[in-house]
């Protein structure tokens, strides 16, 4: 076993775990999730990121069904389960199965707890090793409720259009940018800039723009360097000038960006703030092995 479904505390194989079509997750994307990694066996700021799904599940008005600790025992539970030392977890809660089909969320609904553990895919040594190609999007996450800014909502179909806008550009990623042309998230991760003056900045969280756990590392090990950095909007415009543009996610880590819109970052390379970051924030997660790069 190394692929393991825990649903509403019961453990099995992840090909089996099935939950009903009258679920409210499956129904009207009526819930949230969270994803976190595990090196060595051991998840990686597993608090942190229990912390963010209880406000996800409070901006939704979803009364979780166990306790953060209790849920933080299922999640090891199945970690231990898997027995897969490397792996990726997602943790998702569904405001429940209703009876029917109705919008309107029926009183006395438990809500669904779903725990999947997998080997983590990171993206490849030479995707590493090469950088990704963006594309800019003027739409995204969270343009139309403020709800979407502050919570992982279930639905991520406005990343997965992006992803599908990007492969037709013949780009990796999308990078949305705001109708103030505002930078604010990668389709799954926050955005670093390193700008011509060699400061380090990434727009605050809020609209549109996700509180990354590994974006508030990433932040403290900049501080620590001796960087420059700073929380604060960042135009568009920033990316013309930049030296180097990285995205962080817990399953990616850190991950250069060497062109935008067609246009190269810097040198055109991965550049050598985001490699030192990069190694800072795997020795912190208790990474084991050489750099994903190397
Ligand atoms: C939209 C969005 N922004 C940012 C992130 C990065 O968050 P974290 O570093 O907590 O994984 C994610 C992670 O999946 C995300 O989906």
């Amino acid at each position: 076993v190394s692929r393991i479904a825990s649903i509403d505390g019961r453990i099995g194989p992840l090909e089996e775990a099935v939950v009903p079509v009258l679920d409210r997750g499956f129904l009207y994307g009526d819930g949230i999730f969270d994803t976190l990694r595990v090196y060595g066996g051991r998840p990686f700021a597993s608090e942190e990121h229990l912390a963010r799904l209880a406000r996800s599940a409070a901006a939704l008005r979803i009364t979780l069904p166990v306790t953060s600790s209790e849920l933080l025992r299922e999640v090891k539970e199945a970690i231990d389960a898997a027995r897969e030392p490397e792996a990726y977890v997602r943790v998702m809660i569904t405001r429940g199965a209703a009876r029917e089909a109705s919008l309107a969320p029926p009183s006395g609904l438990r809500a669904t707890r779903v725990i999947l553990v997998e080997p983590v895919r990171p993206p490849s040594r030479e995707t590493y090793a090469r950088g990704l190609k963006a594309i800019t999007l003027a739409w995204g996450r969270g343009n139309d409720a403020s709800l979407g800014s502050a919570a992982k909502l279930l639905s991520y179909v406005t990343s997965v259009v992006a992803l599908e806008e990007a492969r037709a550009h013949a780009a990796d990623e999308a990078i949305f940018v705001g109708p103030d042309d505002r930078v604010r998230e990668a389709t799954a991760s926050n955005v670093f800039v390193l700008d011509a003056a060699g400061n380090l900045l990434t727009p605050s969280e809020g609209p549109g723009v996700l509180g990354g756990i590994t974006r508030g590392h990433v932040l403290e090990l900049a501080c620590a360097l001796g960087l420059s950095c700073a929380v604060e909007s960042v135009p568009k415009a920033a990316f013309a000038t930049a030296r180097e543009v990285f995205l962080t996610s817990s399953v990616r880590e850190i991950m250069s960006v060497v062109r935008i819109d067609g246009v190269a970052i810097g040198a055109g390379v991965p550049g050598d703030t985001a490699r030192s970051l990069h190694r800072a924030l795997r020795l912190r997660a208790g990474a084991r092995g050489p750099a994903p790069w190397e």
